[in-house]
């Protein structure tokens, strides 16, 4: 393909890191700057098995925690066709959480372990790069409150940290820790340098398989 493809390039963090702003300001200064790129995030609610996600995090609806992983799962595998197809076309994908986020927070509930948690999301497209925001669970209050949604509390944030800390040590994978704490200026400009640069060396090599 002549511009070859577009490179998949996932967010992570803990909540108010500023991921959703960060996503949506690469996407845009990608396109900016000539690039083809678009925004997806997960859970991507807007699809019958995001609307169920969204129902069991506002606690409208109780859901075995098996059976929400799964769900979780099912709906990036739902979105798969379509990913590959525009990574395909040269189209860059931002990616606001990914199967980490899958991983991290299931595998934080008691007895799920990281190897079961991993299965429902083997083989999806493989990120290029995963930038993990980091902010320590001090600068993460000072900027607000939680929200009401389930998850949304210090304790179990912080055994969800845990996890990413764990799948952060996979060598595989192309993680890159930024400081969240920065202004979102000067994360934004370090972010797009770095989306760039693996926008470049991946274009003409094939997409990976995630834990496979
Ligand atoms: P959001 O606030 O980014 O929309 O994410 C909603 C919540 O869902 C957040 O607490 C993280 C959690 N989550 C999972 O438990 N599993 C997943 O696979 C994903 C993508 C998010
Ligand atoms: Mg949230």
């Amino acid at each position: 393909m002549a511009g070859g493809r577009g490179a998949l390039i996932v967010l992570e963090g803990m909540d108010r890191a500023g991921k959703s702003t960060q996503s949506r300001r690469l996407v845009q200064a990608l396109q900016a700057a000539g690039h083809r790129a678009d925004l997806l995030r997960f859970p991507e609610r807007s699809t019958e098995i995001g609307r169920l996600i969204g129902a069991y995090l506002q606690r409208e609806r109780e859901l075995d925690d098996h059976a929400v992983h799964l769900l979780f799962a099912a709906n990036r595998w739902e979105h798969v066709t379509s990913m590959k197809e525009k990574l395909r076309q040269g189209i860059t994908l931002v990616v606001d959480r990914y199967a980490f986020s899958g991983v991290a927070f299931t595998s934080a509930k008691e007895n799920f372990c990281l190897e079961w948690c991993k299965q429902a999301d083997a083989g999806l497209p493989k990120p290029d790069l995963i930038l993990f925001l980091q902010l320590s669970p001090e600068e993460a209050a000072a900027r607000g409150n939680f929200g009401s949604e389930r998850y949304e509390n210090s304790p179990f944030q912080e055994k969800v940290l845990q996890s990413f800390r764990h799948l952060m040590k996979e060598k595989t994978l192309n993680w890159k820790t930024m400081d969240a704490s920065k202004s979102i200026e000067d994360l934004h400009n370090e972010i797009k340098t770095v989306a760039e640069k693996t926008m470049q060396e991946v274009k003409d090599k094939p997409l990976g398989e995630l834990w496979k």
